[in-house]
């Protein structure tokens, strides 16, 4: 029997505001999510019964609190599926760093399962139960360029997709994203309307490009939860600046730091000059809804990669 082998791609919050704290304990978000061409690699083998996750990355859990198990017992339930699966991770977005990598890996794994088990339920059909397993998790279900609403959790892609060169920064140090928020709530002035988030997509409706207006709500709390970034993360945006980044911020909670870049040329002076500073960095793309589908619809097509045998 068949194994897909599938792409899990990381993301970046262009920008994000929070605007308040909802009765349900969550924080009613406007964020802007980009996917980007980092990504983890997932094999969804299939057993007989039971769902067992295998990973090499040692703080990602093996056990039922996996995200990917997670997701994977929830459709399994949903669709009344008996059979089990055996779910291998490759890292390689950093752990807890405020790419999604956890909720890109269930939604993942819920659009492979979906093909492997015969479901037919699409994106549209998934959406429920990726909301229940997480924020985030909706969003990867879709992919490229996109408005987060709500928890971030209600997504809509815009016309006009951000196409560009990312450098991104891991200050390898993982930040509690609950821990985070509890610290905005601190600080926070609930409000109605979003500010930059709504002048960035009216503006890009008009065909204008405006990076400079938008910013992560979350950076400050992320610095209180965590002040040994503080400096690596000024370090980090004078860098991205001086090699000429179109935007540089914190994705998510952190503490990932990223640069946008318009060409190839100044992503790599960047990534030079992050190195000579001995900042580690990795060099990707921005992957559009556009591209995120072809990619999505390569990997589950009738050319499914056979991987290694089943039990
Ligand atoms: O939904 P997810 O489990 O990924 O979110 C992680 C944590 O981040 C939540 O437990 C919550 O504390 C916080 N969060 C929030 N508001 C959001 C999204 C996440 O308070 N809109």
């Amino acid at each position: 029997m068949k194994a897909l082998r599938l792409a899990s791609y990381a993301k970046v919050n262009l920008g994000l505001e929070v605007l308040g704290l909802r009765a349900d304990g969550y924080h009613e978000l406007r964020t802007l999510f980009q996917t980007i061409d980092l990504h983890d690699d997932i094999v969804l083998r299939p057993r007989r019964s039971g769902i067992v996750v295998r990973c090499d990355h040692p703080s990602v859990p093996r056990d039922g609190t996996n995200l990917a198990a997670r997701a994977a017992e929830a459709l399994a339930r949903h669709g009344g599926v008996t059979q089990g699966v055996e779910i291998v991770i490759t890292k390689r977005i950093p752990v807890a760093g405020g790419l999604g990598g956890g909720s890109s890996n269930a939604a993942t794994t819920l659009l492979g399962l979906d093909r492997l088990w015969g479901l037919g339920l699409g994106p549209a059909g998934l959406q429920p139960l990726a909301r229940r397993l997480g924020a985030d998790v909706p969003f990867f279900l879709v992919g490229g360029t996109a408005l987060g609403l709500a928890r971030g959790d209600e997504v809509y892609p815009l016309r006009r997709q951000v196409r560009g060169h990312i450098v991104v920064v891991d200050a390898g140090r993982p930040v509690s994203t609950a821990a985070v928020f509890r610290r905005v709530d601190e600080s926070l002035t609930p409000r109605e309307n979003s500010y930059s988030i709504f002048l960035f997509v009216s503006r890009d409706l008009e065909g204008e490009r405006a990076f400079s207006i938008l910013s992560n709500d979350l950076e400050n709390a992320a610095l209180a939860e965590a002040p040994a970034l503080r400096e690596a993360i000024e370090r980090t945006r004078g860098l991205l600046r001086g090699a000429g980044c179109s935007l540089a911020a914190l994705s998510g909670s952190g503490s990932s730091f990223f640069g946008l870049f318009e060409d190839a040329r100044r992503a790599g002076r960047a990534a030079r000059a992050l190195e000579a500073a001995g900042l580690r960095s990795l060099g990707c793309r921005t992957l559009s809804l556009e591209e995120y589908r072809k990619r999505w619809s390569r990997s589950l097509g009738p050319v499914a990669v056979r991987v290694g045998r089943t039990r």
